[in-house]
C-alpha cells in the first residue's frame, strides 16, 4: 500500500503484496497531483454493465459529461439511474453523491473512493463531483480520452482513496485574442483542456493596440474597424495563420451570441470567465474606430508591425468615460463573474504629458503628475465597476499613484506585496514564471519564434519552480487568491502553436494552483508528465514534448 500525502510521504503497508497486486497499485500520473492519495490493491472494471447513479437531481449534467466522455473511447452504454444516498450497494457503478461529505473539502474539493465494486465521488457543490470526474478520468488509461472507441484496453483503474482539494481558488490561463484572433470553436478547445487539468479561471484578453475583439452594439466601429488588419504583423509569415476574413483582411471578432455561448460553455466546465477591456493605455484598435477619445484626435491605425503604439485614451473629455462605461456596461451583461479586467498597463505618459486639456485636468484635480492622473482615471473606471456589483481587478501599474479602494492586482511586474499589505486581493502572474509567450529551452534555434524580450526563457522547470507566496509575508496569504499563466501572442499566429507554448507548462501552472506546495517533486512530476502526453496525443492537442527537456 502506498500513500501519497501533502507531505509525499510513501508508507508501504505491512501487508505483503504480490507484484502483480504492486503492479496494479502504481501510482496513477494524476495532474494536478491530489492532495491525498491511498493507494490500495485491486482494480475497478468498467464493463458494458457499468452504471451511473446519482442521487440529486442537480447532479444529472456532471454525471452525463462524465458519462459522455467514457462513452466515446470505451463504447459502453453506461446507463445512468437515480439512487438514494447510500453506496453500501454499489455493484459495477460510478456514484456522484452530495450527501455524507466531508465539509472540511471546501467549495472545489471533492472524495472519490474505488473499490472493486465502484466508485464513490462525494463533493458539496458540482464543481467538487466534475473534478472528481476529472480526476477518475486519470485513473484510466489514457485511450479514455479518445473521442472514437477503442478496443482491446483494459479500461480498469486502481482502488484507491482520494481526497482532494485546491490549494487557490484562482487558477487560471490568459489568452490574448488581441493579437492573433483564435476563433470561438479555438478558444472552445482550450477550455477544454484547462477543465481537464482543475484550471478555473479564463482571462480573456480581449482588447489591445492590434485588434478589438468583442461586439459592442452601440459602437458598431469597435469591431467593423478594430477588429482587422490589412496583415498579420510582427514580422511574421502571412502563410502561418488562418484568422482571416472572407475579404481578405487578418483578423476577427466574437459576435455578443458567441460570447454569450462560450460563456456558457465555460461554465458548463466550472471555468469563469475574466473578460479584459484594457485602459487608458493599449487603446489604438479602440481609437482607429474612435478617435474623437484621443487626446490628439488621430488618426489611429491598428498597426500591422510592433512597434510604439500611442492609442490612449483622453481623460479631459467627459465623453470618453461616457463612452467606457456604455462598453462596459454592455460588458456586465455577458459576463457574469465578479472580476471585470480593465488592463492599466504599459500607459505611454507623453500623449497626456503633451496635452492641455490633460494639464489642466491634472492642475484642476490637484495631481501632481501622469502617474496620479492615470490613478484619476483608473479610480473613475473602478467607481463604475463596483457601482455595478462587480470588482476591478488590474495589471500591477494600477498600484501608480494609488490604488482605488475595492481593485485587485495581476502582478506580473512586482507590486502584489504592496497591494496585499493594504488588504487588496491579488493574483501572483510574474514575467519570469508565468509567461507562456517565452520560449521554452535556452536552445532559442531550436524552437519555433517566440517572445525574446525580458526573462527570454521560461522552461516548464522554471514554472514548475514557482511558488506564488514565497516572496509575501505569511499575513499576506490570505490575499493571494491564486496564479495564472499567460499568452501573448504577437509571435503565435495559430491555434497549434498556441497549444505548443501552453503544454506542457500549463502541467505545471496546474499543479502551482491546486496541489501542496510541500508536495512538490520534479523528478515525480516528469514521470506523471509522459503519460499526461499520451492524454493529449488522444485529445489531438499538440504539446512540446518532455523529451525536448534539457536534463538540467
Ligand atoms: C503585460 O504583460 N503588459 C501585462
Amino acid at each position: 500500500m502506498k500513500i501519497k500525502t501533502p507531505l509525499a510521504t510513501i508508507f508501504l503497508g505491512i501487508a505483503v503484496i504480490s507484484s502483480a497486486l504492486a503492479e496494479e497499485a502504481k501510482m496513477p500520473a494524476i495532474i494536478p497531483l491530489p492532495q491525498k492519495l491511498e493507494m490500495q490493491s485491486g482494480v475497478f472494471k468498467l464493463t458494458r454493465k457499468t452504471r451511473i447513479l446519482v442521487d440529486s437531481d442537480s447532479t444529472r449534467d456532471t454525471a452525463n459529461c462524465l458519462a459522455e466522455k467514457l462513452r466515446a473511447s470505451t463504447g459502453f452504454p453506461f446507463v445512468r439511474a437515480n439512487v438514494s444516498g447510500s453506496d453500501a450497494k454499489i455493484k459495477n457503478a460510478i456514484l456522484f453523491s452530495i450527501e455524507n461529505v466531508n465539509t472540511n473539502l471546501g467549495a472545489e474539493g471533492y472524495s472519490l473512493n474505488v473499490t472493486r465494486n465502484g466508485v464513490v465521488i462525494r463533493a458539496s457543490t458540482q464543481a467538487g463531483l466534475f473534478y472528481g470526474a476529472q480526476t477518475l478520468l486519470q485513473l484510466l488509461p489514457p485511450e479514455i480520452f479518445s473521442t472514437k472507441a477503442v478496443k482491446r484496453v483494459k479500461w480498469q483503474m486502481p482502488c484507491a482513496q482520494i481526497e482532494d482539494w485546491p490549494r487557490f481558488k484562482w487558477r487560471g490561463l490568459m489568452l490574448d485574442v488581441a493579437r492573433h484572433f483564435f476563433n470561438k470553436s479555438e478558444v472552445e478547445r482550450i477550455l477544454d483542456t484547462m477543465a481537464l487539468y482543475k484550471l478555473n479561471t479564463f482571462h480573456w484578453h480581449l482588447t489591445d493596440d492590434q485588434g478589438w475583439r468583442i461586439e459592442i452594439e452601440k459602437y458598431p466601429k469597435l469591431t467593423e474597424i478594430g477588429g482587422w488588419r490589412s496583415g498579420v504583423g510582427f514580422n511574421l509569415d502571412p502563410k502561418s495563420t488562418t484568422a482571416y476574413g472572407p475579404d481578405g483582411r487578418y483578423g476577427g471578432f466574437y459576435t455578443q451570441n458567441d460570447i454569450r455561448e462560450i460563456v456558457a460553455y465555460a461554465a458548463a466546465r466550472h471555468i469563469t470567465i475574466v473578460p479584459e477591456i484594457e485602459m487608458p493605455g493599449h487603446s489604438t484598435a479602440a481609437l482607429a474606430a474612435y478617435p474623437e477619445y484621443s487626446c490628439t484626435g488621430g488618426p489611429f491605425i491598428n498597426a500591422t508591425t510592433a512597434g510604439v503604439f500611442n492609442g490612449i485614451y483622453n481623460p479631459a473629455n467627459e465623453k470618453t468615460f461616457t463612452f467606457l462605461e456604455n462598453i462596459l456596461s454592455e460588458v456586465f451583461k455577458l459576463f457574469p463573474g465578479k472580476y471585470i479586467h480593465i488592463g492599466g498597463d504599459e500607459v505611454p505618459k507623453a500623449t497626456w504629458k503633451n496635452s492641455a486639456d490633460c494639464q489642466a485636468l491634472m492642475r484642476r484635480e490637484g495631481l501632481k503628475d501622469e502617474k496620479e492622473l492615470q490613478s484619476w482615471f483608473i479610480r473613475r473606471i473602478e467607481n463604475f465597476v463596483s457601482a455595478n456589483g462587480r470588482s476591478m481587478i488590474g495589471w500591477s501599474e494600477i498600484l501608480e499613484g494609488g490604488l482605488p479602494r475595492n481593485a485587485a492586482v495581476m502582478d506580473w511586474i512586482g507590486g502584489a506585496q504592496e497591494a496585499a499589505s493594504a488588504g487588496h486581493n491579488i493574483v501572483m502572474s510574474p514575467v519570469r514564471y508565468c509567461y507562456l509567450d517565452f520560449y521554452q529551452s535556452t536552445n532559442h534555434a531550436a524552437e519555433p519564434t517566440a517572445a525574446s524580450w525580458g526573462p527570454g526563457t521560461v522552461t516548464l522547470k522554471k514554472v514548475y519552480s514557482f511558488n506564488p507566496s514565497a516572496d509575501l509575508p505569511p499575513q499576506s496569504e490570505t490575499f493571494i487568491l491564486g496564479t495564472q499563466g499567460n499568452l501573448w501572442t504577437e509571435q503565435i499566429s495559430n491555434l497549434k502553436y498556441a497549444e505548443y507554448m501552453i503544454f506542457p507548462r500549463e502541467f505545471a501552472l496546474a499543479e502551482i494552483g491546486w496541489s501542496s506546495e510541500l508536495s512538490r517533486d520534479w523528478n515525480d512530476f516528469l514521470s506523471r508528465l509522459t503519460v499526461n502526453e499520451k492524454r493529449l496525443k488522444e485529445i489531438g492537442m499538440n504539446f512540446r514534448p518532455v523529451s525536448d527537456e534539457p536534463a538540467k
